[in-house]
């Protein structure tokens, strides 16, 4: 199989997993000069960048995207906890991390379960495989929208807004989906003041829920290991996240040159961080091209690392696993739908559409 072309070609290959290995022992750190971006790839690169004082979550000179300026979306872009550093982000993570740490497990499970319920009813994806594209999509903001106290009627339009929102933020979206963007800002703002923390439970769990099911689809052990071991899902659910991470990637501009990770670094320059890459450094996971639930000290970067790292992992891994559970007992087959797929055209997630 052709090795994908550069690291952002490498998020919708269909097997990115031997490049990297190559970037992790050859380049760990490099420039590209086809992308114009430096490229950390390995465990100790992506943790020096993802903790350096000199690197920031957005370039300096454009805190929100050019094509959002002035619109709702942009607003609530501009208020986002995940896209923010500085003070804001200082004041603010805590209690996003705090909000989030204390939602009860058990609760969560059963939100979870309840709204994969109510999806696999109204989309009969055992019946249909390429309705399990949406279901993966609404069943995040399903379970997000229950925990922050919303209607269960009203759970249909969050849905839908938040798909409209992240469409109209994707890089390269078009003047059409930027406005349903802003439309969609405005409505999820209005039907909960605390969404701007929440939006990004979205695609990246959509992703994770596919990339679960493409992992049962692969493994005949760990479909055996589920037959004997149901609980055993969630494992399976967590190494999916290092093994085949739904988030290939993330960003970082520096504001101040300096040294990072041993490279001298301009102000402006751009570095991506292939979190997909470090997941699979044997440095830090013996044996990691080898799938296995019971990993023990597994390290996953797929969450991000540092001041910056996602608090939403034990929501993702619970969502998906309960969305998952869900489908198997809906009579979905993963090999069946893993027979035939592409990858959604992404710069950073990684997610099966299966036809
Ligand atoms: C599979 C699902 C998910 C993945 C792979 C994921 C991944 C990530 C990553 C990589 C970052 C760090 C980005 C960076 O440093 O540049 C991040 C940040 C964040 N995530 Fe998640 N996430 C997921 C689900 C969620 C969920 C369910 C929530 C909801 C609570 C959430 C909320 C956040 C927030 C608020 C941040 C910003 C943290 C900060 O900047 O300090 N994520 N996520």
């Amino acid at each position: 199989m052709d090795q994908p072309e550069h690291a952002v070609a490498a998020v919708t290959h269909p097997d990115p997993y031997p490049y990297y290995a190559e970037l992790v022992a050859k380049r760990p750190f490099q420039r590209d000069d086809t992308l114009g971006f430096w490229v950390a790839a390995s465990a100790a690169a992506v943790t020096a960048v993802l903790t350096s004082e000199l690197c920031r979550v957005r370039p300096v000179s454009e805190a929100v995207p050019k094509a959002l300026v002035g619109t709702a979306a942009g607003d609530v872009f501009g208020r986002m906890v995940r896209m923010n550093d500085g003070a804001y982000h200082v004041r603010l993570k805590p209690s996003v991390s705090a909000t989030v740490a204390m939602l009860d497990p058990g609760l969560v499970a059963r939100h979870a379960d309840a709204a994969a319920q109510t999806l696999v009813a109204e989309l009969e994806p055992g019946i249909h495989p390429a309705r399990i594209g949406d279901f993966a999509f609404r069943l995040p903001p399903y379970v997000v929208g229950a925990l922050l106290g919303l209607a269960p009627d009203g759970l249909p339009a969050i849905a839908a807004s938040a798909g409209d929102f992240v469409r109209g933020l994707a890089p390269g979206a078009t003047a059409d989906e930027v406005d349903r963007g802003a439309g969609a800002a405005r409505a999820l703002v209005q039907a909960v003041r605390t969404l701007p923390r929440f939006w990004q439970s979205y695609e990246a769990t959509a992703a994770l829920l596919g990339n679960t099911l493409l992992a049962l689809a692969r493994h005949a052990h760990v479909r055996e290991l589920l037959a004997r071991d149901a609980p055993a899902l969630r494992a399976v659910v967590a190494e999916v996240a290092r093994h085949d991470a739904p988030v290939q990637n993330t960003r970082r501009f520096v504001a101040t040159a300096g040294g990072v990770a041993g490279q001298a670094m301009k102000e402006g320059d751009t570095v991506l961080v292939l979190l997909a890459a470090a997941n699979r450094d044997p440095a830090v996971n013996d044996d990691p091209a080898r799938f296995e639930p019971a990993r023990r000290e597994r390290r996953t970067f797929t969450f991000g690392f540092g001041p910056h790292a996602c608090p939403g992992e034990t929501l993702a891994v619970t969502i998906a696993a309960a969305g998952v559970a869900r489908l198997l007992a809906t009579g979905v087959d993963p090999e069946r739908v893993a027979a035939s797929y592409t990858y959604r055209p992404s710069a950073n997630i990684r997610m099966p559409r299966f036809n």
